[in-house]
This record gives C-alpha cells, structure tokens and sequence, in this order.
C-alpha cells in the first residue's frame, strides 16, 4: 500500500491542540528565546510543543494549562512505581532534611549495599556506576575493546543505545537506502566509527551466524536490548539469546545486553538472569535509578578489571557518578521491587495486556487495523510495555524493526506523530506508540485510555 500523507491531519490536530493547552504554547514561544527547539531532548519536543508540566503523581502529570494528563512515558520508561513514589521521596527528604544527599565527591557504604544489591539481582560480579545509559554502553564498548584488544562492534538495526559514538549507528530506519538501517545518525562523528560497526537483524539467528562467521576474529562485541526499546518494543527471542551467546563465545567477542530499558522491568533484576542466559557485561539505567540519574555497567570481574587501577579503560564514571541522593533512590527503588517482586509484576503484566487489547479494539470498531508490540516472547515471560503499530496490510507480524519502523510495511508517521497530538487532545501521553505501564496505573486508567483511543480514531478515520 501507499505512504500516507499526514500532512493535513497534523495541522488540524496542531491548531485543536493550541486551542487546548494555550498556557504551554506561550511557554513554549518564550522557551525558544534560548533553549534549542524549546527544551533539552529531542524526544520531549514534540510539535508543535510539549505540554509544560507543573506537578506529576503517580499515572498523571498536571500541565500548565491545569489539564491531568495520563502518562504512559513515565519518565522515559524509568518510572515503574509512576511519578514521584513516596517509596522513593519520603526516603529522600529524610535525607535532606538530615544534612545528606548533595555531598558529592565521596564515597560512603550506601554504594556498597547498591553494588551489592545490583549484582546479585543481575548475576553480575563486579559494577562500576556512572550517571546515565548512554555513558554506561560507551563504557561498556571500551571494556570490550580494550579487553579483546579488536575494533568492531557489532548491533542490532534499530536499536538504541544512546547517544554515544558506535551507539549512533543503525539507529533509524532509511527507507530510501538499499543499508535501511546502515547509517551513521549523527553529524560529528569520524567516519571511522561507522566503519568500526557491524549491523544485523534482531531476532535472526541466521544473519547473525553469517556475519560473525564473516567478521568473527575482529568483532570485539555484540550489544543489543534482548528487549528492543526504540526499534519497536520486540522481545528477543530464546533463539537469538542463546545464540548471541555461543557465537560470542566461539568467536571471543564479549557478550553486552543493553538492559537499560529491561532490567528491573520484567522482573525485579536482569532479564539475563531471569533467563539464564548470562552476558559478559551488561548495562543498567531507568528503573534502577529510582528515578535519578543512575547507570551502570556490571558483569564478569575479569572485564570489569580493565576499568580499574591498571587496567587502561578510562572508566572514570563522572563528577556524578554514584552521586549519594541519586544511590539512596536507587537503592531503595531496587529493594522496594525485590520486596514486592511477586506483586508488582503480575499486576502491571496483567494491565498491559488488557491496555494493548483496549487499544487494538478501540481502532478496530473505526475500522483501522492497529497492532500492539510488547508482548512476552518465549525468553521474556511478563511485558508491562506496549507500542501500537498501524500495519498497511493487516496480515503484518510487526515483529521486526523492519517492519514496524518501515513507512512502507507500517504507518510509522500515525503512530509516532498522529497518535501522540491526538491522544494528548484527550488527555493521554504516549511516546513511541504507547509507552510502559506502571504500579500506579489502574484498570479505569486502561478504561480511559481505551476512550481516549475511541475517541482519535474518530479523528483520525475521516483523513485516512
Ligand atoms: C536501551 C537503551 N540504552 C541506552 C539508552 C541511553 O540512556 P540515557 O538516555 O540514560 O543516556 C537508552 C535511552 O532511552 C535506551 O533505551
């Protein structure tokens, strides 16, 4: 089938949406004086402009135009408990409240009890923390390459590491290339980095076979999301997991999950562990922060040593790195979901579910196929995210990133644009589809989401 044009339907939704959040659209005039694009990430700034938010609350955030918003990004996906958890607050403003929490530049034992938390949760033998996802998978490729002493990285198209040099490869899909998910994204890079990745297919265990039989002897790791965030919300198969794991080994490249989005998500640690599938380092954000910024990459001690005194890899971990106030959210956030293992994830399995159902039938009775990712795979057994794709053909999987970032296979435009201005119309933030579903959410939350779905549609259907 044709591309779409949505040309038409976006501006009618962008002068609804003016008409509806008027506070934030003067925030946002006064918010290009001298921030870039009007704020400081590209993802936030959807257009015409994001809506200001003035407080959030478990599965709402308040904006400046007094509108409670159901909010399904949640802090980038890191907000498992939903905004602000008293979990995680009150044990912050005890903190500050008793002289402690901005002493950054020491270390202290609460490191230690995270550390050891982390590890025993993930199968993980040592830890070394720094202050965000993308520093984490940086790190993690110079452990890689200076411990194999090779070049290559190997990845997986269309997925997202952060914005850090061999993460900035094969990112987004180029419909117009033959190499659809080849490219470097970024302008400002040596060449020679692209030329130091390898891209392959997720969940294909035969490409991956061909390329390390290809390229074997100089890969010096392969890291993926066994939970593809960006590139669609796709789990990885128990196929591909063990396979990336016995070619790494035969080929003596390192093993990297990028848990950054997986761990503590579908279970209260890795998904490696979970699995049994054990990689050679892994790397942690988003959930594990407790809602500050907190990274980390974790694994084998004998990799973990080259960022060590000696060892050679520059792992400094930053002036933030283990920064106390942003431990003391981690670690709490991390017991409090070993504590609560057996409930919280049933529950939030258990919603997400019932919100991918929703959301199909919501577009089904206007009439307009919508296909939700996220499901559990046969490796991932409990999935709280959800992404909607809108398949030209009906019969379309949506089970690669080749299909749902696509234009030509899925109606990319509808699900990333479309839907968030027209949803945000109802009251209802998405991001990449849909988003993640957190303990805060409830059964009449999916009721309204399912509404707010009805209800652009509506919208929607006459345009297309
Ligand atoms: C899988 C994955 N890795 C790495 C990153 C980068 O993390 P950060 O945004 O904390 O730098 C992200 C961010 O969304 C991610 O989803």
């Amino acid at each position: 089938m044709k591309r779409r044009n949505h040309a038409a339907l976006l501006a009618r939704l962008a002068a609804e949406y003016e008409r509806h959040s008027p506070r934030s659209a003067a925030i946002q005039r006064d918010a290009l004086r001298h921030l870039v694009d009007g704020g400081s990430h590209t993802i936030r700034l959807l257009q015409p402009f994001p809506p200001r938010i003035t407080s959030a609350k478990g599965a709402y955030v308040t904006d400046e135009d007094g509108h409670r918003i159901l909010d399904f990004w949640q802090g980038h996906y890191a907000n498992i408990l939903g905004h602000n958890p008293p979990v995680v607050t009150e044990v912050l403003a005890r903190a500050f409240g008793s002289g402690t929490g901005l002493q950054t530049g020491f270390t202290d034992s609460l490191q230690v009890r995270t550390a050891d938390l982390l590890c025993s949760r993930t199968g993980a033998e040592r830890v070394r923390f720094t202050s965000s996802g993308s520093l984490a998978t940086m790190y993690a490729t110079f452990l890689s390459r200076g411990f194999t002493g090779r070049e290559t990285v190997m990845k997986v198209g269309g997925g997202w590491h952060g914005a850090q040099p061999w993460g900035l490869v094969g990112v987004d899909f180029h419909a117009e290339s033959a190499h659809s998910f080849e490219q470097q994204e970024s302008k400002g890079l040596p060449h020679a980095v692209a030329e130091q990745v390898i891209v392959t297919r997720f969940n294909d265990v035969a490409m991956l076979e061909k390329l390390f039989a290809e390229n074997g002897a100089r890969i010096a790791c392969f890291i993926f999301e066994p939970f593809l965030g960006s590139g669609g919300f796709l789990p990885a198969t128990r196929e591909f997991l063990h396979a990336a794991r016995e070619l790494s080994t035969k080929h003596g490249a390192l093993l990297v999950f990028d848990e950054v989005i997986s761990g503590f998500r579908f279970c209260a640690g890795s998904i490696a562990r979970r699995f049994g599938v054990q990689p050679d380092l892994a790397t942690y954000a988003k959930i594990m922060g407790g809602g500050m910024p907190v990274a980390a990459v974790a694994g084998r001690a004998d990799v973990m040593k080259f960022a060590g005194r000696g060892g050679g890899v520059k792992f400094s971990g930053g002036t933030y790195s283990c920064h106390p106030a942003s431990m003391l959210a981690s670690c709490t956030m991390m017991e409090h979901l070993v504590a609560h293992e057996a409930s919280v994830y049933p529950m939030i399995t258990d919603l997400a579910a019932k919100a991918r159902q929703t959301v199909e039938s919501a577009f089904q009775a206007e009439g307009i196929t919508a296909r939700c990712s996220g499901r559990n795979s046969n490796a991932i057994p409990a999935s709280s995210m959800a992404c909607v794709h809108f398949p030209h053909d009906p019969a379309t999987p949506c089970d690669s990133p080749d299909q749902t970032r696509n234009p030509d296979v899925c109606d990319v435009e509808l699900s990333d644009s479309v839907l968030q201005l027209a949803l945000l119309l109802e009251d209802v933030f998405v991001m990449h589809g849909l988003g993640a579903v957190s303990a805060a959410h409830t059964e009449e939350d999916i009721i309204r989401l399912g509404e707010a779905c009805g209800k652009a549609a509506k919208r929607i259907r006459p345009f297309l």
